[in-house]
């Protein structure tokens, strides 16, 4: 009898539902064998976890385990990325290179996202499973390796089969145990559970106390479909526990006005104003918080450029009637001035423009928060701006491919850029690792 509560403890999984707690011991069981393993599930359930619980509790736990997104890597480069390549095999090919599989020999590798594989890379794959070998890119040889294969797929799988997109036969392959982790939706029980944790969680990590609901709200969080399933969740709690600022309590109301089923739609663009309507959507916010930061950059990199053409040209007088345009530039680019005052009030937790540290004397915690958010405002060297600037843009990149299950056109299309600048960008942030 294999007792699933260390299992969870362990792997930082919340839940007692009974789907939950039959797909745990599937992957406990499975673990000390060698078969391959396919856990299904939709886009946020969790399934990363189970990946791990299986190399874990396997003989192979002191040897390499490797995650890779298949949806995240070029079609070009996936082969050689799998499977290595030789020397001047292609363009850029300038040594010999080892894949995952040679890494992991000994080890696992957890392949997530199968379904995106190209055809190619899946006949390879089934080679693989079948004798434990594989040939490197630009080669003749083939090579061994002992690698145990798990792999991760949404519900679509079955579908890209019917379709021609993923092979059959790997399918069966890889399908030899299945393991299905439960959508949200159908683990009632267990919403409140984690609705409770990620509260706790995000009051430590943004040293605030941890939002409650009422009844009302409850109930709606109970009776809500979650299409994105426990990440929907945990960004949800995130949002509300750094935008509702010092109101630590939720009711229906504002419940309702995180959920997406209410959001304006994309052409009703709300006012920057503190009323009501300031509890929009949150990826609303996120996309206006994107424009005012790109337009403050934008602004002081027109302004350095100006000023150095001025200073160029020795327009002094033009320079002295403009003066007070360039407090808060040089040429160099010192610094941004602190512009609290143009940031839209959400981003400011006591909803005024400067942070009282006297508001509450007795919370604490919002008064470190307050602190938190205000040093966040203040002005800051160019560099340090400039990679907060850049986290900010890493985090909307991930939210908006969490919130498209990692479909880039979709997700590009929310951010407002090319699928072109999207996918450099990942790169960029290796979000594809
Ligand atoms: N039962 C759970 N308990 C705690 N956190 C969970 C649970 N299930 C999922 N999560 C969290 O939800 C997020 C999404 O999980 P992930 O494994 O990436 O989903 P999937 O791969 O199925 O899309 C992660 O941050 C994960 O830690
Ligand atoms: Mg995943």
């Amino acid at each position: 009898m294999i007792d699933v509560q260390p299992i969870k403890l362990r792997f930082g999984i919340i839940g007692h539902s009974p789907l939950l707690n039959h797909a745990i011991k599937v992957a406990a069981q499975v673990a000390g064998t060698d078969m391959s393993v396919l856990i299904t599930g939709e886009s946020g359930t969790g399934k990363e976890s189970f990946s791990k619980i299986i190399h874990q509790l396997s003989t192979r736990k002191h040897s390499t385990f490797i995650a890779i997104n298949c949806g995240a890597i070029p079609e070009g480069t996936i082969n050689s990325e799998l499977f290595g390549h030789e020397k001047g095999s292609f363009t850029g090919a300038a040594g010999t290179r080892k894949g995952y599989f040679e890494e992991a020999d000994g080890g696992t590798i957890f392949l997530d996202e199968i379904g995106e594989m190209p055809l190619d890379t899946q006949a390879m794959l089934l080679r693989v499973l079948e004798n434990g070998e594989f040939i490197k890119v630009g080669s003749s040889k083939p090579q061994k390796t002992d690698v145990r294969v798990v792999a991760a797929t949404n519900v679509r799988l079955v579908q890209a089969v019917e379709e021609g997109k993923f092979r059959e036969d790997l399918y069966y392959r890889l399908n030899t145990v299945p393991i299905f982790v439960p959508p949200l939706r159908d683990r009632e029980d267990d919403v409140e559970l984690l609705f409770r944790k990620f509260a706790g969680d995000f009051s430590e990590r943004y040293r605030s106390k941890p939002i409650i609901l009422d009844d009302e709200a409850k109930q709606i969080l109970l009776s809500y479909p979650f299409p994105g399933n426990v990440r929907q969740l945990k960004n949800l709690v995130e949002q509300m526990s750094v935008l509702e600022g010092d109101n630590r309590h939720i009711d229906a109301e504002i419940l309702r006005s995180y959920l997406p089923k209410n959001a304006p739609r994309a052409n009703t663009l709300p006012a920057l104003s503190g009323n009501e309507k300031a509890k929009d959507n949150f990826s609303e916010r996120d996309l206006l918080y994107k424009i005012l930061f790109e337009m403050r950059r934008d602004v002081t990199e027109l302004k350095q450029l100006v000023l150095s053409i001025l200073e160029g040209q020795g327009s002094a007088g033009m320079l002295q009637k403009y003066e007070h345009l360039f407090d808060d530039v040089s040429k160099n680019g010192d610094s941004y001035s602190d512009e609290k005052s143009n940031l839209p009030l959400y981003l400011n937790p006591s909803n005024s423009n400067s942070v009282n540290y006297n508001q509450d004397p007795q919370d604490d915690a919002a008064i470190e928060y307050a602190k938190e958010v205000e040093e966040e405002n203040e002005p800051e060297p160019e560099e340090e701006e400039t990679l907060s600037l850049e986290k900010k843009e890493k985090e909307m990149i991930i939210k908006a491919l969490d919130k498209n299950n990692n479909r880039r056109k979709y997700a590009a299309q929310d951010l407002g850029i090319s699928e072109r600048t999207l996918y450099r960008k990942i790169k960029q942030y290796e979000l594809d690792k």
